[in-house]
């Protein structure tokens, strides 16, 4: 049926009900609803003619029923916002359809028939960034999760897997490159046009769908898989950033490596496509054969990149590449189980990183993540398990719970079965799903099976939301010592009562006699209260608990401050060697931000951190890349998190107070570690990185304690600098302090950077989240810069995700840094609803602070609450944080 030539109502449908529906609450969708949907989709055969402003999609299904669903005439196929240009069943007019809502439903009589449905759009208007887009005149997709029903009518939903074959064309000298998953099968031309045909051979979800057409140029190498297979690896990017395309190639080599030889996966086809985008909602996409990347994760050199970009483009890319098996041969049956392919994939790549560089250091870094973003999540108003039970719109759950905490419930898995045992569960994992749209209690049984694992009650890491918490204390007597443990699992929306989890804790006891343990023990703590005892101490013994961060969970120990001091100058496992410096410093400004410390109290907590840091700075023991972690205070957010209501401005003059007393105090330390460390050349090897991160580190503490000494110095770095962590360094230390030096290296920095996208990004950042009294002036300030654009979600997120990460300014007593944000989501929801709503999240602690500012903070959430018209993602955030 050609819709445009049927008699229609005045929208164009025939088949809508008269009256508009009303502007409705957006429907939740739960898990315990899942059915297998009635329809196969055994193939799809698309065909773009593509053009920036107006795109035409033939989408051709072949459909037959489901003999494993409950049988239905009805095939529903999702759209959202699409427009129907014409619809065929088998060549002839559809016998019944309707629409339902954005949906398509068709009515079919047979068991198997052909549909053919034609759709045309505008990818030049798409600013949310979601089914096909246009960005700096190349096109692009983005699926995942729901955005392939943006482009044509289909069973958006990632259990239906289907063979793609797709043919595209377009003008030649505005797409010249033309790529899409799988395999090129065929291209020809057709004057000013040319076309190409692609077939992915593996049948997938259409969230793995994606195409691209632009002007591009390649980085081109190979690989050559254990079993012969010679790839071709080919890194798509602009013209002129074809030079800081290594680093990214390199990572990718150094993941299909390290995948055949830790997980025994090998790649599957002929080509492996990456293309750098500098507009993009997230960090990059696993599309089939064809991922799409933000620029953010390719791009990198010396002169652009600092050590943690860098480190970011090799995460990004391995993780990307690891969901080929994780996420595309075994995907999700719906999108309750996203960590079924996140949290194993991020554990996945973390364990890469880990093998690349040093294994304490990407743990540390790893739990800073964890601690910083997903605590803060799990006992706020969004908190929900890693399987989430319901959803309103599914970006939301794109969340550090379902991504950070689901790694760690598999890495907890794996501390337990042990590196042999948990390779034989993933085995049977991958054996057995090949090819399936899988659960996470497919993951769970291939773990028990192949692992040997009971995890029976382990399941509740999925089901329970909220950080488990550990009480430990050590009891001593004459002969025996008892670990007296206690675990509580907090209340989370939803969920009020919780029951004991399996917690594994790799433990040590040290021996005050010599100083150290007697080895070390895996302790599972899987009950309320648990006591273990050890025999053979004089005196009671030091307690090191959860070495490794084997759980994400909290610990509270009954420990002394000298105990504390003796295992962050002493424990032989360095998670547990860092984690005693921060307990001994969160401790004193907890208590002091709470005015419990009188001044002798405070002074002696202060001596006692000074002696700690001071012998780290001398420890020849101990590398720069760990010095560096050790040296880092414990983040404003970590200490909120601490009490039940923080008061920011209390915390943030303890810790600016302790951070200018140490830096005045052991001034010439710092002075001494940032000359030593400079006369170490660039270079990319870990000795080279830990001495750029000492530096940062030393010119931090002398901001505050000896600003005029830390302006001269950084400024001397700034000016000499031959790559961007030194550079970025002194710039961030010198937009904080006052002086003539801040403004020169501020429009150096500019200037030198014009038109480079990604580090005008830093220096916007740098901007908003300084330790400048006027941070919020020049946050108004920088919205106005001729550089700001709200339709690019890397540079919105450089201006005001910095800001709301930025305690002094985002916390102003006035609440001035409330209603920005709030300005920001009413602004950008309507452009890119996904991005607006992940600036809810610092709204949400309302409940968590002081009455004035909680106050504050709850207005604004109301404010937007209140607004006209709100997208499905900003109305359920806003609704779940002032729930
Ligand atoms: N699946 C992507 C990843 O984790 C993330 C992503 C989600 C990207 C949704 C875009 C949209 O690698
Ligand atoms: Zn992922």
């Amino acid at each position: 049926m050609d819709i445009a030539r049927t008699p229609s109502t005045a929208d164009g449908n025939p088949h809508l009900a008269d009256a508009p529906p009303e502007p409705q609450e957006p429907a939740i969708i739960r898990r315990e609803d899942y059915t297998p949907f009635a329809w196969l989709v055994p193939e799809t055969h698309l065909d773009f003619e593509l053009g920036l402003e107006s795109t035409r999609v033939t989408a051709t299904l072949k459909v037959e029923r489901n003999p494993a669903a409950e049988a239905s005439p009805v095939l529903r196929l999702n759209g959202d916002g699409l427009k129907l240009e014409s619809l065929h069943c088998d060549g002839e007019d559809c016998a019944g359809w309707a629409m339902d809502g954005d949906d398509l439903l068709v009515t079919l009589e047979g068991d198997a028939h052909t549909i053919t449905i034609v759709t045309r759009f505008d990818p030049s208007a798409n600013s949310q960034l979601m089914g096909l887009f246009a960005s700096n005149g190349m096109l692009c997709t983005q699926c995942e999760a729901e955005g392939f029903r943006r482009i044509t009518f289909f069973p958006d939903r990632p259990d239906v897997l289907s063979t793609y074959t797709l043919r595209m064309s377009g003008p030649k000298a505005q797409f010249p490159v033309l790529l899409s998953n799988g395999n090129e099968v065929a291209t020809g031309e057709d004057g000013d046009n040319h076309w190409a045909e692609w077939h992915d051979p593996w049948p997938k979800p259409s969230y793995l769908f994606a195409l691209v057409a632009g002007q591009l140029v390649a980085n081109r190498d190979t690989f050559t898989t254990m079993g012969g297979r010679r790839v071709d690896l080919a890194i798509w990017v602009r013209e002129g950033d074809l030079e800081r395309t290594d680093h990214a190639m390199d990572s990718l080599k150094r993941s299909m490596k390290w995948d055949e030889e830790v997980f025994g996966r090998e790649y599957d086809l002929d080509i492996y496509n990456i293309v750098a985008v500098s507009d993009f909602n997230m960090g990059a996409m696993e599309n089939k054969g064809l991922n799409v990347f933000n620029t953010k994760y390719v791009l990198a050199d010396a002169d652009t990149a600092t050590d943690g970009d860098f480190d970011g483009v090799e995460g990004v890319i391995a993780h990307e590449y690891f969901h080929n098996w994780s996420g595309n041969r075994i995907t999700c049956r719906d999108w309750f189980q996203l960590s079924l392919k996140e949290g194993f994939t991020v554990l996945r790549d973390q364990l890469f990183s880990q093998d690349m560089g040093s294994e304490a250091v990407c743990r540390i870094g790893d739990v800073r993540v964890l601690r910083g973003v997903q605590f803060p999540e799990d006992s706020g108003p969004l908190a929900h398990p890693i399987r989430p039970d319901s959803y309103r719109e599914i970006s939301n759950f794109y969340t550090s719970t379902v991504y950070n905490k689901g790694a760690e419930v598999i890495r907890m898995m794996r501390s337990m079965a042990g590196p042999e045992r948990f390779r034989k569960g993933t085995d049977l994992y991958f054996e057995r799903h090949d090819g399936e749209a899988a659960t996470c209690e497919d993951f769970i049984r291939a773990m028990e099976e192949g692992a040997g694992l009971d995890l029976e009650q382990f399941r509740l890491w999925y089901r329970q939301a909220g950080t488990p918490k550990i009480e430990a204390s050590v009891l001593h007597s004459d002969k025996t010592t008892l670990l007296a443990l206690k675990q509580s699992v907090p209340p989370t929306p939803g969920q009020p009562d919780k029951k004991p989890m399996p917690v594994p804790l790799r433990i040590a006891m040290f021996d005050r006699a010599t100083g150290q343990h007697r080895g070390e023990q895996l302790v599972i703590m899987d009950e309320a209260q648990k006591g273990i005892n050890f025999d053979g101490f004089a005196e009671p013994p030091i307690l090191s608990i959860n070495r490794g961060f084997t759980a994400p969970v909290t610990i509270e120990r009954d420990i002394a401050d000298a105990d504390l001091a003796f295992l962050a100058a002493h424990d032989d496992d360095p998670f547990a060697r860092y984690e005693a410096m921060q307990d001994l410093v969160t401790r004193h400004l907890v208590a002091a931000a709470d005015n419990r410390l009188d001044d002798a109290a405070k002074a002696s907590a202060r001596e006692a951190i000074g002696q700690a840091l001071a012998n780290i700075i001398g420890d020849e023991a101990v590398d720069d890349l760990m010095r560096g972690e050790l040296l880092v205070l414990p983040s404003q957010t970590y200490l909120a998190e601490q009490v039940l209501l923080a008061d920011p401005a209390a915390i943030h003059r303890e810790r600016e107070g302790l951070k200018a007393w140490l830096g005045a105090e052991l001034e010439d330390l710092f002075t001494a570690m940032h000359s030593r460390a400079s006369k170490v050349p660039y270079s990319l090897d870990a000795a080279a990185k830990g001495a750029r991160k000492v530096k940062v580190q030393a010119l931090v503490y002398l901001a505050a304690g000896a600003p005029d000494v830390a302006r001269a110095m950084a400024w001397e770095q700034y000016r000499g600098a031959d790559n961007m962590t030194d550079r970025q360094g002194a710039l961030m230390v010198l937009a904080g302090i006052d002086g003539i030096e801040r403004t020169n290296a501020l429009l150096d920095f500019y200037n030198r950077y014009e038109g480079n996208d990604l580090v005008i990004d830093k220096w916007f950042s740098v901007q908003a989240q300084s330790l400048h009294p006027n941070a919020i002036e020049h946050v108004k300030a920088l919205a106005d810069h001729p550089d700001f654009t709200l339709k690019n979600p890397n540079r919105v997120r450089s201006l005001y995700m910095a800001f709301a990460a930025n305690p002094h300014a985002f916390h102003a007593a006035s609440g001035e840094g409330y209603r920005m944000i709030a300005d920001l989501i009413l602004q950008l929801d309507p452009i890119n609803p996904q991005t607006a709503a992940r600036f809810v999240t610092p709204l949400g602690r309302w409940r968590r602070l002081e009455p004035g500012r909680s106050a504050l903070m709850r207005e604004q959430l109301e404010r937007i609450a209140k607004a006209d018209k709100l997208s499905r993602d900003t109305y359920e955030q806003v609704t779940r944080s002032l729930g």
